[in-house]
């Protein structure tokens, strides 16, 4: 049991800056990304699909030995997790927005968060708002196309700053001093989001969170332990995922393609 592989996954490449967390913390363990590319981006899609293809590729980790299971994605947490927890009887660790570190940063009452539609209008961050942060001022912003544009263009691409110059200036005409990435895609635009703030604006991402609650939750289980061997897959084309995984996390490995 100890030396079977975490699962981790996203619609696409944003669970890679969860998995770099991930293997920063326990580089001991064993690791399966698998990226749902040929259905990114989540953000727009409905609940339904994504709460079946949450389920679908979390069968397919455990299928394939995984001893846990990471939802990289807040999008696939607000409609999936239930319904994976449900099915698995192995540790199911999702992430959801910051909203509670956000909350016990700010000094002007005044939060930002970035997240795709699909999770900003969940009932789960509904009711983080209203346990975390109900007397803040929220300016929430969905992100349309924005994860798409980073995957298929790239992070410093025109499109991207196009889409960033017209997000981020409701959150910096507000003068949010906190600013959640609420979306696992964001990190990997990190620079330029800060670009468009005051230096003091602080960026909160739940990668390090994440990873922590993985620890705790495998040292309760008793079943950490591995030899730090990662494995790639993707629904679709394999090839691009491969080129974005040189791309950006300097990872040149064989990327294999399943059919979930
Ligand atoms: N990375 C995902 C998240 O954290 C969503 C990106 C998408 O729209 O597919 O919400």
């Amino acid at each position: 049991m100890p030396h079977q592989p975490i699962g981790v996954f996203d619609s696409g490449l944003g669970g890679l800056t969860v998995l770099q967390s991930l293997r920063a913390r326990l580089p001991g363990e064993d690791f399966i990304y698998f990226a749902d590319a040929s259905h990114l981006p989540y953000g727009d899609k409905p609940e339904a699909f994504i709460q079946m293809r949450g389920q679908a590729i979390a069968d397919a980790l455990a299928k394939r030995g995984c001893k846990a299971i990471v939802v990289a994605c807040n999008t696939a947490t607000a409609a999936a997790a239930d319904g994976i927890r449900a099915r698995l009887s192995m540790p199911v660790i999702a992430l959801e927005p910051a909203i509670k570190p956000a909350a016990a940063l700010t000094r002007n009452g005044i939060l930002g968060v970035l997240a795709t539609t699909r999770t900003l209008t969940s009932r789960r961050f509904a009711q983080l708002v209203k346990s975390y942060a109900p007397d803040a001022t929220l300016i929430a912003q969905a992100c349309s196309g924005l994860a798409e544009s980073i995957e298929t263009e790239g992070p410093e691409s025109a499109s991207v700053e196009a889409l960033l110059d017209a997000y981020m200036r409701p959150i910096a005409n507000a003068n949010a001093d906190v600013v959640v990435l609420g979306c696992t895609h964001y990190p990997w635009v990190k620079t330029s989001i800060a670009r468009r703030l005051l230096p003091e604006t602080i960026l909160v991402d739940t990668g390090e969170a994440v990873a922590r609650q993985v620890e705790r939750r495998l040292t309760e289980a008793n079943i950490l332990g591995g030899r730090g061997q990662l494995r790639f897959a993707a629904s679709g084309n394999p090839d691009k995922m491969r080129a974005a995984l040189a791309r950006l996390c300097g990872i040149f490995m064989p990327v294999e393609s399943w059919d979930v």
